[in-house]
């Protein structure tokens, strides 16, 4: 385990220019075309106040090295906790950087006594995503309402107790 990695959530009042400007650079370290601009993260991470945000931090260099940012009050399934994007910066991945980052986000609503399942939009060939949320108890489903439809993604969905319960076995998994 490595311990310099710390996982915070960050308050949209506390936000600094540099903390958007480390998180910007995590989106765009694949150099994909739709990574999030500077402008639409300012809008995740300070504008949407209801928005619930966790970072990952190695406190070895004090960098943001991935980012979870969530949307509690979303359409999705007529009602669930989206997952707006999850990335982890590529010379930190298969480190269980991603899963922690879900588990901490659904710990973080469970404790609030959420009973709204997670859901989660994911393009049909980005397959070390579709692993990832496989492993942590995420399924496939079939869309439900129009905010669901996309030819071009899949829609997976998982409860809070469901995550949870991963969660435990797999930490319970690597101390055996
Ligand atoms: C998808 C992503 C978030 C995974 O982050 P990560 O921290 O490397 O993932 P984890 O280390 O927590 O991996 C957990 C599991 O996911 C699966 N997985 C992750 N990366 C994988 C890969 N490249 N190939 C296959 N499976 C993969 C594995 O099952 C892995 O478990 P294992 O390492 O025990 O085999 C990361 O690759 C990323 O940022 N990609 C670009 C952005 C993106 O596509 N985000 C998702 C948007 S929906």
């Amino acid at each position: 385990m490595n311990t310099n990695l710390q996982y915070i959530k960050l308050e949209q009042s506390h936000v600094t220019p540099e903390q958007l400007k480390q998180i910007v650079s995590v989106e765009q370290a694949d150099g994909i075309e739709n990574a999030y601009s500077i402008e639409q993260i300012k809008n995740i991470y300070i504008e949407k106040e209801t928005n619930v945000n966790f970072v990952c931090i190695d406190s070895s260099s004090n960098q943001i090295i991935a980012h979870i940012a969530t949307n509690p009050l979303s359409k999705r399934r007529n009602g669930s906790i989206f997952v707006i994007n999850l990335v982890v910066s590529p010379e930190y991945r298969r480190l269980g950087i991603a899963q922690n980052l879900l588990f901490t986000a659904a710990q973080h609503y469970a404790t609030l006594g959420t009973t709204l399942p997670i859901s989660i939009t994911v393009d049909k060939d980005n397959l070390p995503a579709i692993n990832l949320y496989k492993k942590v108890g995420f399924e496939i489903v079939e869309p439900i309402c129009s905010a669901d439809e996309d030819d071009e993604q899949y829609i997976l969905v998982s409860s809070l107790e469901n995550l949870h319960n991963k969660m435990k076995s797999l930490n319970n998994s690597k101390t055996k």
